[in-house]
């Protein structure tokens, strides 16, 4: 168990809007005329610092640096093999599966660095959450598959509760509560991955990392998913890989562009997408290249 991690998480989970904050600033705005905060007036929850990786002989990502602020939307975008999903996965230990992965520098997370050896990355992944790209629901019912991790991890609060609350925040609890014995694997593509959103969200995570959660589906699927996202970011952290340019813009705050394993350009979503400073940016997201 990592204490700081379970002390930062404590302390964190009441009173978390910094005074004045507007949650929503898109829908106060549409609200209010007022102009929305900027998405990087935001306390950081990860900071990223000079991080290098390594598979075996071959660098992956060089020396990048960024923070992610919490309860925004931070899209990671860049031409196929730039180092995406790599960058990802350390930030919740998923690398720890991957055959040869070595990192220098540092993820932090709430100011605690993930690679330091009193760290235990199961406690790490339980509060950072991961979703993929292709959904992947066990096969097992509806109501197990948001049961089980939980209830291993000995949750003591109420199960059923706890489904019912996770399928209502990932926008699927009315599609299914009918059928919460039935396989999941019964379930259509979009609802698959709504699910696996549930599951995430059931573990009470602080963040949640998606790597291309919409590749899969169609595009009605894809814009309750963005829909849903929007909604999450409410109470969640996310950072969330996409080849989708109109997504990124659309759902994203901030917007970090990474080619051939450098970060060259992270700013806020609309400036990336109407004045990125970088002609490779530039290229990128007016989709002359990638
Ligand atoms: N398990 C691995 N072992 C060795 N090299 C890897 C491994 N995974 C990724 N790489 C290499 O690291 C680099 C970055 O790959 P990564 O999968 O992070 O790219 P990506 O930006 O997510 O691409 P895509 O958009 O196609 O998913 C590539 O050169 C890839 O070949
Ligand atoms: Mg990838």
């Amino acid at each position: 168990m990592m204490t700081e991690l379970a002390i930062d998480r404590g302390a964190s989970t009441a009173g978390e809007e910094p005074p004045g904050e507007v949650v929503d600033g898109r829908a106060s705005a549409r609200v209010s005329g007022r102009v929305p905060p900027s998405p990087l007036d935001a306390p950081t929850i990860i900071s990223v610092k000079d991080l290098s990786i390594f598979y075996g002989d071959n660098q992956a990502v060089f020396s990048a640096s960024l923070t992610v602020p919490e309860k925004r939307i931070t899209a990671i975008i860049g031409p196929s093999g730039c180092g995406k999903s790599t960058l990802l996965r350390t930030l919740n230990r998923m690398n720890d599966f991957v055959e040869g992965v070595r990192i220098e520098g540092a993820v932090e997370y709430r100011g605690t660095d993930l690679y330091d050896p009193k760290v235990d990355p199961v406690e790490v992944r339980r509060q950072i959450g991961m979703v993929f790209q292709k959904p992947n629901p066990f096969p097992k019912s509806i109501y197990r598959n948001i049961a089980w991790g939980p209830s291993i991890n000995g949750y003591q609060g109420d199960l059923d509760e706890l489904v019912k609350s996770s399928l209502e925040k990932a926008a699927l609890w009315d599609e299914v509560k009918d059928r919460l014995h039935d396989s999941a694997l019964a379930l259509s593509g979009g609802q698959q991955q709504r699910l696996c959103i549930a599951r995430a969200l059931a573990m009470e995570p602080a963040v949640i990392l998606m790597d291309e959660p919409c590749s899969a589906l169609d595009p009605v699927s894809t814009s309750r998913i963005e829909d849903l996202l929007f909604e999450l970011k409410q109470r969640y952290t996310i950072v969330i890989v996409t080849h989708n340019m109109h997504q990124a813009a659309r759902v994203s705050d901030l917007t970090a562009f990474f080619e051939n394993g450098h970060l060259i350009e992270l700013g806020e979503t609309q400036q990336i997408f109407t004045r990125p400073q970088n002609q490779r940016t530039e290229e990128y997201v007016t989709g002359r290249f990638g």
